[in-house]
């Protein structure tokens, strides 16, 4: 056996919020492996939002989710998951949010220059603390192996660890004995 990784484990923490009419949101689409296992997750009578700034990123995406056939619960927003609130709200939502996926980084075979950035990280960070209801998970997945990864993670991990222990649980899973280690943070409101 081995350890689950922390992709495998943000999908864990993510399956014991989201279910069945939920929304979720993938705050990075990337190549849409996340927004599947959210569509996955809500059901036929939920809705994914699913953000990114690129369109390749977005049409990867897209091709993922109708080829599962699932397309028609996912909102694709080509924007800023910065812009995350305004975009949620234009929508007049009526179901609980309950997980929101952060996949920082770069777009896997995309180009590298293209990554999230600490200033619009922050921001859609705290929007998504206030999006979430009770009972919902953040998962914020962070690599630091390439230029401004670190400086990424150290903006974020300043924030989250300011937050108060009375309203949010808060975690970090990592391994200790690996150069760079990608690594997991997730954000349970009770
Ligand atoms: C590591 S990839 C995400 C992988 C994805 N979760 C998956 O399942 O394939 C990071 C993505 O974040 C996107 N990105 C960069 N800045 C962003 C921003 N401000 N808002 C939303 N997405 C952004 C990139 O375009 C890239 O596609």
């Amino acid at each position: 056996m081995s350890l689950p990784s922390i992709l495998t484990m943000a999908h864990n923490l993510i399956q014991s919020a989201v279910g069945p009419g939920d929304i979720a949101i993938d705050a990075t689409a990337g190549n849409g492996h996340d927004t599947l296992f959210l569509a996955r997750l809500v059901g036929n009578t939920g809705q994914v939002f699913s953000f990114d700034i690129q369109n390749e990123a977005l049409a990867n995406s897209k091709k993922r989710l109708q080829e599962a056939g699932l397309s028609n619960r996912v909102t694709f927003v080509h924007a800023g998951h910065e812009e995350m609130i305004a975009h949620i709200q234009a929508h007049n939502r009526k179901s609980p949010i309950r997980g929101i996926m952060f996949n920082l980084g770069y777009l896997p075979k995309g180009d590298p220059q293209i990554i999230t950035r600490p200033a619009s990280t922050l921001r859609a960070l705290k929007q998504s603390l206030e999006l979430l209801d009770a009972g919902g998970m953040l998962t914020v997945v962070f690599y630091t192996g390439h230029p401004g990864g670190t400086e990424e993670a150290r903006t974020a991990l300043s924030f989250l660890e300011s937050l108060t222990s009375k309203q949010y649980q808060i975690i970090r899973y990592e391994m200790l004995n690996r150069n760079h280690a990608p690594f997991l943070v997730a954000v349970y409101i009770p």
